[in-house]
């Protein structure tokens, strides 16, 4: 069933660039709110590759255990993801956000910004590099487990390390960019990694149609009943009233559904990465 996918994957290549460009452009129309507050942490670079470090209070051992923070498109420029990296931090967790966006993140409401050419510079060709640098140098650091989070464009490289293995448990939030079922058949046959995804009900790119499809080969049922449950785990938590990038930019961030629902998605995440890391 799988090789089967993977040459349909193949065939639809170019269809799967319209497909992500259309998520991205939905991104930078939802850009939301900016968040209030300074980061607590520090750039460095590690393999070369500038990284925002975030650490919990107190740390001195080196971390045996860390978060990888993938962002979004906005990277690490728009202050909300350096703030909800902290979060992870004083949960705990050792968390590292590596600028895979190569200096190079969308501006935030920018009219006529070129949306494509941006996503030309920013497959996965450009974008795995300096994330798995950046793994790699966690590892020589010591780091023994990684659990990782991903919005919006970070999804798709959630999937992709879940899919190889490289992290010990992953949480991905409206992610963009995904091939469905495809990206979930191939977890589900060679995955060994648990995944929580956070759905948003008016989420127009990761759609609730999108997210049953992912229920339905990740818990076999349906299409997908010859399947076997995916063992390793998998929870999806659906969040009622949001939209897309609702987990790290809230669309108003005076209303108490957008902020209840942000705040859910990342305890909800800390839960599912205890749980498992
Ligand atoms: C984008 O623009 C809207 C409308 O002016 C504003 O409400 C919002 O805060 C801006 N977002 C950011 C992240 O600056
Ligand atoms: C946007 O970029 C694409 C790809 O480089 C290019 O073909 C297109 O002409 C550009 N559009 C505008 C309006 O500049
Ligand atoms: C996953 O593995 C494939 C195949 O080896 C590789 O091409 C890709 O770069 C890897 N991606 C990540 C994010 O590890
Ligand atoms: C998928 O399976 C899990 C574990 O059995 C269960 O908790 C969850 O409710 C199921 N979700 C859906 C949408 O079927
Ligand atoms: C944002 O939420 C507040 C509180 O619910 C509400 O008063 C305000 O009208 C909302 N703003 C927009 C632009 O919807």
């Amino acid at each position: 069933m799988f090789s089967k996918s993977l040459l349909a994957l193949a065939a639809l290549a170019t269809a799967a660039f319209g497909a992500q460009l259309t998520d991205f452009q939905t991104e930078m129309h939802n850009v939301g709110q900016a968040l209030d507050g300074e980061p607590a942490g520090f750039m460095t670079k590690i393999e070369g590759v500038d990284t925002y470090v975030t650490l919990p209070k107190g740390l001195r051992a080196k971390p045996r255990e860390a978060v990888v923070f993938l962002t979004d498109i906005f990277g690490l420029a728009l202050v909300n993801s350096k703030l909800l990296a902290d979060q992870f931090a004083a949960k705990g967790f050792a968390t590292f956000a590596p600028d895979y966006l190569n200096g190079d993140p969308v501006p935030v409401n920018q009219t006529g910004f070129n949306m494509t050419a941006w996503s030309l510079r920013h497959t996965e060709v450009q974008t795995t590099p300096p994330l798995l640098s950046v793994i790699d140098g966690l590892s020589k650091f010591g780091v023994k487990k990684l659990a990782a989070t991903g919005y919006c464009f970070g999804g798709l490289y959630i999937l992709r390390l879940a899919q190889n293995n490289t992290i010990a448990v992953g949480a991905t939030a409206h992610p963009s960019a995904l091939s469905v079922p495809d990206d979930f058949l191939k977890l589900s046959d060679i995955g060994k990694t648990p995944l929580q995804i956070h759905s948003a009900e008016l989420d127009t790119a990761f759609t609730q149609a999108l997210a049953a499809t992912a229920d339905s080969v990740l818990n076999a049922t349906g299409t997908f009943s010859d399947l076997t449950p995916y063992a390793p785990g998998y929870n999806r938590i659906n969040h009622l009233g949001v939209g897309h990038g609702f987990a790290v930019r809230p669309a108003n961030a005076s209303d108490p559904v957008q902020i209840a629902a942000m705040q859910a998605a990342f305890s909800e995440t800390v839960d599912w990465f205890s749980k498992h890391l």
